[in-house]
């Protein structure tokens, strides 16, 4: 799937709302850092922007690769056909970390992304908490139940510190699909050596 995304398929997944919802949440913050006024002259380009950061991706994907993760895997988290495995500058996981078993099996996914980050890369995570399940269709599918404060605690505990954020989203009343309290973006760097 993202590899059609890569390549242009005509087929591929459209993300553009998705690059769009991001592009909003950065505006947000930079309103809050900056003067509205700048903001402003920014956000009427905002197909130019979201073409661009769809391109800017994708080159990244292209350069650095694409490769398989397994949070069950004990051998080895990301499948890589070499060794030593490559390090990278920015790992960013959305909604899946909630396969994990349990908060103790968590933290220590946490813990061996750090060991793929370079020293001063990124980590960024999407996720939900406290929810221990969803359902697509009448398939209910199991989740992860982990609150904010064991989220930031993994964090913490992996050692990535450096200018640690948490920013949490109210769930949408009355949706039904789901028993989550909220969602969350959590960022922090390994700290460089
Ligand atoms: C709720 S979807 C999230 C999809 C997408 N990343 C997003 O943000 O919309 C959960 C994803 O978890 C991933 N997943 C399932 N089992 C996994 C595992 N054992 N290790 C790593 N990822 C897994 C699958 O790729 C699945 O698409």
């Amino acid at each position: 799937m993202v590899q059609d995304w890569i390549d242009k398929k005509p087929t591929a997944h459209n993300w553009k709302a998705f690059f769009n919802s991001i592009i909003q949440m950065h505006d947000n913050e930079q309103q809050e850092a900056s003067s509205a006024a700048i903001t402003k002259t920014v956000a009427t380009n905002n197909n130019d922007r979201e073409e661009q950061w769809e391109e800017q991706l994708r080159l990244a994907l292209r350069e650095g690769g694409l490769f398989l993760c397994d949070v069950n895997n004990d051998e080895s988290l990301v499948s890589f056909d070499f060794d030593p495995p490559p390090q990278f500058d920015m790992i960013y996981s959305s909604l899946c970390l909630e396969v994990c078993k349990t908060v103790e099996h968590f933290k220590q996914t946490i813990k061996r992304l750090e060991r793929l980050l370079k020293p001063g890369g990124l980590l960024l995570v999407n996720g939900v908490t406290n929810k221990s399940y969803y359902h697509v269709g009448n398939k209910i599918i199991y989740s992860l139940s982990i609150s904010a404060k064991q989220v930031s605690q993994a964090f913490e505990d992996a050692g990535i510190t450096d200018n640690l954020k948490f920013i949490s989203k109210p769930r949408k009343p009355n949706l039904k699909c789901d028993d989550c309290e909220g969602l969350y973006t959590i960022f922090a760097f390994k700290p460089s050596k």
